[in-house]
């Protein structure tokens, strides 16, 4: 958990946000231990920023690793309470990790609070009716 939270600051401190001045970081832990990390990135067209948890994940994918291969992911910002992933944020989990896989939310007081990705968003839209 300490390295996990040690590379979700580390990417959370490359946050481009020059526009919300909210910084985001996310840290994918594999089975296999490794740690793929993203952050946030915002674009002066708002509606092109990409959250950190979605780069983590897409940089996951892109390295060929799929849901069967991810243990957790932890998201970090600079809030009060531990981090609420947005919308998006959570369909695009509930898309590629598994709905039992943790999700670990925190803080820079390191507060944490841990859900699974299908209490994160319960009667998703999914595959399965398409
Ligand atoms: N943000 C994330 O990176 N993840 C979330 O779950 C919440 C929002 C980013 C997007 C934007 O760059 C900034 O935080 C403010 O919304």
């Amino acid at each position: 958990m300490e390295k996990l939270y040690d590379a979700a600051l580390a990417v959370f401190k490359n946050s481009y946000s020059p526009y919300s001045k909210f910084k985001v970081g996310a840290s994918v832990l594999l089975k296999n231990g490794e740690i793929i990390s993203g952050t946030n990135i915002e674009n002066a067209s708002y509606g092109l920023t990409n959250c950190a948890e979605r780069s983590a994940l897409f940089a996951a994918y892109s390295k060929g690793y799929r849901k069967e291969d991810i243990e957790k992911i932890m998201v970090i910002g600079d809030v009060e309470e531990p981090i609420s992933p947005c919308g998006a944020c959570r369909q695009v989990m509930s898309e590629l990790m598994n709905q039992d896989s943790e999700v670990v939310l925190t803080n820079l007081k390191k507060d944490i609070k841990v859900m699974k990705v299908k209490e994160l968003l319960p009667y998703s839209f999914n595959n399965e009716v398409l």
